[in-house]
């Protein structure tokens, strides 16, 4: 992997190759099958960022499952809820389902905390969370992560399905913001 890139205004370097995240994903879909053999899980992945994650995870899964993808949508909700999402594309049945939610990543947990409220509602069997990575440091909102991939420092990062700015969602691995004083 080159040892920086650069994206619009920003540099990035090396942070996670694409061995030591395929080893991670493995593992997580092993421990995945394991505990939803015979379950008929129903992967439910959040676009844009989780879509490269959950094409390693969902293949890492031997086990009979459906895969579906949606996007939330936010908006400016009352001055006491704030921001509000919205699932769009959830063209499945959730009742009685047991759910795996494929995130990218979780930094507030804003987006998880809201959508997992909302899922709920629906009486699932099961909601369960995978996410690729987790930033402790910026959690504002609680999230139960029963998958996780990696715990990083609270520092943007890029590739494997995440952007800046609509770039570098195409790069097989993960790069790290290169803070200004560095460079
Ligand atoms: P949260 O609701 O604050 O947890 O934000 C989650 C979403 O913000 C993720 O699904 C990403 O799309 C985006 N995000 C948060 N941190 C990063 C990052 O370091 N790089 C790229 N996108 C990020």
């Amino acid at each position: 992997m080159p040892s920086h890139i650069t994206a619009h205004d920003l540099t990035f370097e090396p942070y996670l190759g694409e061995a030591e995240i395929a080893q991670r994903v493995k593992a997580l879909g092993q421990q995945i099958q394991q505990d939803y053999e015979g379950k008929r899980p129903l992967f439910l992945a959040i676009l844009n960022g989780a879509f490269v994650f959950a094409a390693d995870l969902v293949r890492a899964v031997g086990t009979e499952c459906d895969v579906a993808f949606v996007r939330l949508a936010s908006y400016e909700g009352t001055a006491s809820t704030g921001k509000v999402s919205t699932v769009i594309g959830l063209d499945f049945e959730v009742k009685n389902r047991h759910i795996l939610i494929v995130e990218d990543i979780v930094d507030t947990g804003r987006t998880l905390h809201h959508f997992m409220a909302e899922l709920q509602k629906m009486e699932p069997a099961s909601v369960a969370l995978a996410a690729l990575l987790y930033k402790p440091e910026a959690l504002q909102h609680p999230v139960k992560i029963d998958y996780l991939g990696f715990e990083i420092p609270n520092k943007f990062v890029v590739g494997y399905g995440l952007d800046y700015d609509g770039l570098c969602r195409n790069l097989p691995s993960i790069y790290q913001l290169v803070e200004i004083e560095k460079l």
